[in-house]
């Protein structure tokens, strides 16, 4: 009682002060987005090249990329077969290096980086997900959820409390936490995956072809999960080879024979 009694007297002012910003709401969303392009771009990569040396001889998978991804952006990559979209996306997950060309993220240029720095970066700032789940099978989703958490500084007692609040935020009711992950349907197999990707709170969410193995329904699931995912501010790069997939996107980039054609926007 008296709590409340006290602070009644400052409430009136903050009360006050909401309702003046009200009109000025449009300016700081301005504001807002000022400051984000300010801000370093999660991904900022400059003339990137991949040369794979094969027996046959080299092959040029990338022939001077140059991107920037900006934090709250939802970007597709699409191109046709063996164009180099996993080869950039392999690179931008820190599980490949480029031949040649910078590399900054969050504004650290990482290309100096050593495996175990890499593999650093990739689990505790990039979650993937994959168009085959690969989720480990035989394997409770609680524990699938709680395995990025292994590298985290995160403590026991809070591991499974972090998977169960990342499980249930994908929609997945409660009984099936302890099932095995090779008992449940594709697209629950898929929104564990993006549970687990999303369990250390990534800066960047990498997805090769998500949708690629589901059903047009489920697809769509998963779909609406990335846009709201979007919706709160995530940044993601997804791979798609369907325009309708793309089309959720902010920005669709045309990959072909190595090089980024065009990033077009789509408008919302
Ligand atoms: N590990 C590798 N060793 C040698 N060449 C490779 C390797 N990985 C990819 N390539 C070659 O690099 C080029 C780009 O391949 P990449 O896998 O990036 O294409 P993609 O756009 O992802 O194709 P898809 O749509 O079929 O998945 C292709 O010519 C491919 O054959
Ligand atoms: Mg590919």
């Amino acid at each position: 009682m008296t709590a409340s009694v006290k602070t009644l007297p400052t409430e009136m002012p903050v009360l006050q002060a909401k309702e003046q910003t009200l009109p000025t709401e449009m300016p700081a969303l301005q504001a807002e987005k000022q400051a984000l392009q300010k801000e370093k771009p999660v991904i900022d990569i400059f003339n990137l090249h991949r040369i794979y040396q094969t027996k046959a001889g080299s092959i040029q998978a990338l022939r001077g990329v140059s991107l920037q991804v900006h934090r709250g952006e939802y970007v597709a990559i699409m191109g046709p077969s063996g164009s180099g979209k996993s080869t950039l996306m392999n690179i931008l997950g820190c599980l490949d290096k480029p031949t040649s060309g910078k590399y900054y993220f969050q504004g650290t240029e990482i290309s100096g980086y050593s495996a175990d720095d890499m593999a650093d970066l990739r689990a505790t700032r990039i979650g993937f997900v994959f168009q085959s789940f690969n989720l480990l099978p035989r394997t409770s989703l609680l524990r699938n959820v709680m395995l990025p958490l292994v590298y985290s500084a995160c403590p026991l007692s809070q591991r499974e409390k972090r998977a169960r609040a990342a499980l249930k935020s994908m929609g997945l009711p409660e009984q099936l936490y302890s099932h095995k992950s090779n008992e449940i349907s594709g697209g629950q197999m898929q929104r564990v995956a993006i549970a687990r990707a999303l369990i250390n709170n990534p800066a960047l969410i990498l997805a090769d072809e998500p949708t690629g193995n589901l059903d047009t329904a489920t697809g769509e699931m998963v779909l609406e999960t990335f846009a709201q995912l979007k919706r709160a501010g995530r940044t993601i790069v997804l791979i798609t080879h369907e325009p309708d997939v793309a089309a959720h996107a902010d920005r669709i980039l045309w990959i072909r024979d190595g090089l980024i054609l065009e990033g077009g926007t789509n408008e919302a």
